[in-house]
């Protein structure tokens, strides 16, 4: 992903041209209304980014509501208990690269088991608009600050390609279901492949690339400040 598309990607604290309306409340319902707006601004990013979009892109998708419109149903963000043991680490040792990106891979099993389990046409819409969103920011953290920093320190010159490739399998496979209404069985099998996809890619992750980075020279202090950075700068202002 080039610096010009990372840019597109989502609303941040830097651009000053996102609509102050989309941060204006603070409640539940803005910031559940905040997900989806955002994941609207995501959805054009990534099709825009990836050629060969899925096909009748238009059909059974979603507008994204104003932050005036709140979701039919109020859904409350994840708490640091939903993130399960690595999310709660999150706040205590956020400054470690790997601990900061394994809260990541965490929070999102955890929020696809949510998808999993509600029946809740709401929810699922709040869900799948916050997957799609911690991914896409996760990827591009990955992407701008630590994949570069493993290929310039690793001899294995190889998992880093690899990772970057199956990024882009995963941008194609989020914009398949991001802003589309989370309704019926080719909806089902786009989330359930992209659960799918994600375990692999995060065992890849966590079991080949991690190890190797840990027992590298790499400063996991700093480039995890720089990825925190980053990801508040991704994140719209609650
Ligand atoms: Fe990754
Ligand atoms: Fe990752």
């Amino acid at each position: 992903m080039t610096k010009s598309d990372s840019a597109k990607v989502v609303k941040t604290k830097a651009n000053p041209k996102v609509s102050p309306k989309a941060v204006a409340k603070p409640s539940v319902l803005a910031k559940a209304a905040k997900w989806a707006a955002s994941s609207a601004t995501m959805s054009g990013a990534i099709k825009g980014a990836s050629k060969g979009a899925s096909n009748g892109a238009n059909n059974g998708s979603i507008p994204p509501p104003t932050p005036q419109e709140p979701l039919p149903s109020p859904y409350p963000l994840p708490t640091p208990q939903m993130q399960g043991k690595e999310g709660a680490k999150k706040t205590t040792k956020s400054q470690n690269a790997i601990a900061i990106l394994r809260a990541d891979h965490a929070l999102v099993s955890e929020l696809f088991s949510e998808y999993q389990k509600t029946r809740s046409l709401p929810k699922k819409r709040a869900l799948v608009a916050q997957i799609c969103h911690e991914l896409t920011v996760h990827a591009q953290v990955e992407e701008e600050i630590f994949y570069p920093a493993v290929k310039a320190t690793l001899k294995d010159k190889a998992l880093v390609p690899e990772a970057t490739v199956e990024h882009a399998t995963l941008k194609e496979l989020i914009s398949q279901v991001e802003g589309h209404e989370p309704e019926g069985e080719m909806f089902a099998a786009r989330m359930m492949v992209l659960c799918e996809y994600v375990k692999h890619h995060v065992k890849e992750e966590q079991n080949e690339m991690f190890p190797k980075v840990k027992s590298s020279k790499l400063d996991l202090k700093d480039l995890g400040s720089r990825i925190l950075a980053r990801k508040q700068e991704l994140t719209p202002v609650h």
